[in-house]
């Protein structure tokens, strides 16, 4: 047994290793926070996805000086491998297990908080929920946070709407180095790796239902068709509906979409977007998945109600049987497919979303003291510099203005 866990140490070490070789962004981080430790003394509670990538940023925080403790923010995304040799290699805190029912995800969410953060690190923002209701006390000692996902910082900002958030936080996903890349890019190819890992089907020729249409559905969608699906978007916002037109896809109401589809994907952030009068019109063998952050999209309560027979096909993969013998099946349980059934978003993207992290916990340091309790961007300058260090890491040297571009732009007295 103990020779077992020690594999699994070892094998979460190859893993993260393998991972920083494409994160050079916050691989240069690191060495820089290695030296100049500005971290140092502070303790950090992350509640992010267990994976590799999220182990090479803990462990950027921790050369920087940082006290860390993990926790999971999702039961499906952790590897536990990766946790395993985060705790006995690093020597960090981690509470995360694979697969913990929700009484245990939120026990090691308290655990996190038990560790008294000065900064506070969430994907999801449950870790900030718990804060702001059962534990205030700790408030006062908290100097700011970061937030990675779209799903947590619209709930910081309702947050702060009602002068209910306590500490400044970051909201890392609105950094163009984030959601241009990490949502779109990282949504779209991790999507469709969960997908294909848990039903092994062909995209090309089926029809792929892609409902929401932000910067992940975009993603997904883009990635769908390139398989050679052909892709219907379901989308509530006309600007948006009318991109994903001119994007060439087809466009229909859910209700509409839910007979044609062979594939179902939801990615809206709002909850019940796929229900009881979907399942009932859906194709035989019609497969659904849901790639937003938390488990509402699809209503399992309704499919299951509407189940008289339920069972395991494949790892992820449930059947459904309905009343009239129609089979649906659900892919992982309803959660982040690209996470529960995959491992999520290529290290790659996740150099930069990471990168920011990092960044913008140095930035709440040197200035949480004149921040107010609000949401906050992730500074100019630091999203450039990501995306400039980015550039370098891969290689690409792009193009300067000349002086007299320069002033030209500034001109406005010049015309034809
Ligand atoms: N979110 C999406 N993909 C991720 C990954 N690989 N690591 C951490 N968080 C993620």
């Amino acid at each position: 047994m103990e020779s077992k866990s020690k594999e699994m140490a070892e094998q979460g070490k190859r893993k993260m290793e393998w991972a920083g070789q494409s994160m050079g962004v916050l691989r240069a981080i690191q060495e820089r926070f290695l030296e100049e430790k500005p971290l140092e003394g502070v303790r950090i509670s992350a509640c992010l996805h267990v994976t590799a990538e999220t182990g090479v940023l803990m462990q950027t925080m921790q050369k920087g000086g940082a006290d860390i403790c993990l926790c999971a923010s999702n039961p499906l995304s952790t590897q536990d491998d990766v946790a395993a040799s985060l705790a006995v290699h690093d020597g960090m805190k981690v509470f995360a297990i694979h697969g913990v029912d929700r009484d245990g995800y939120y026990k090691h969410i308290r655990k996190a908080l038990a560790h008294r953060p000065h900064i506070t690190m969430d994907d999801g923002a449950d870790l900030v929920q718990l804060l702001h209701t059962e534990y205030r006390e700790q408030l006062d000692e908290i100097k700011g946070g970061t937030e990675e996902t779209t799903t947590g910082v619209i709930r910081l900002r309702s947050m702060a709407r009602e002068s209910v958030l306590g500490y400044p936080v970051i909201a890392v996903n609105d950094a163009k180095t984030k959601y241009l890349f990490d949502n779109r890019y990282g949504t779209g190819q991790s999507t469709m790796d969960g997908i294909m890992r848990a039903t092994n089907r062909l995209m090309s020729g089926a029809v792929f239902v892609v409902c929401g249409y932000g910067w992940c559905g975009r993603g997904v969608a883009m990635r769908a068709a390139g398989m050679g699906a052909r892709v219907v978007v379901v989308e509530v916002d006309p600007f948006r509906a009318l991109e994903a037109v001119m994007d060439g896809y087809q466009v229909m109401p859910m209700m509409e979409a839910a007979g044609v589809g062979d594939f179902f994907c939801t990615v809206t952030g709002n909850q019940h977007v796929i229900r009881g009068e979907h399942f009932a019109c859906m194709k035989d063998g019609a497969i659904v998945s849901n790639a937003g952050h938390f488990n509402v999209e699809i209503n399992l309560g309704e499919l299951e109600e509407m189940a008289t027979a339920r069972r395991m096909m494949r790892e992820s993969l449930e059947e459904f049987v309905l009343e009239d013998g129609r089979k649906l099946y659900l892919l992982g349980q309803g959660r982040l497919v690209n996470l529960a059934a995959a491992e999520g978003h290529p290290a790659n993207v996740m150099d930069m979303s990471f990168a920011n992290q990092a960044l913008s916990v140095e930035h709440l340091l040197h200035h949480a003291q004149t921040m107010e309790s609000k949401v906050y961007a992730v500074p100019d300058a630091i999203d450039a510099h990501v995306a400039a260090m980015k550039l370098q890491t891969m290689g690409v040297v792009y193009d300067t203005l000349s002086t007299q571009q320069q002033v030209y732009l500034n001109a406005w007295i010049m015309g034809t």
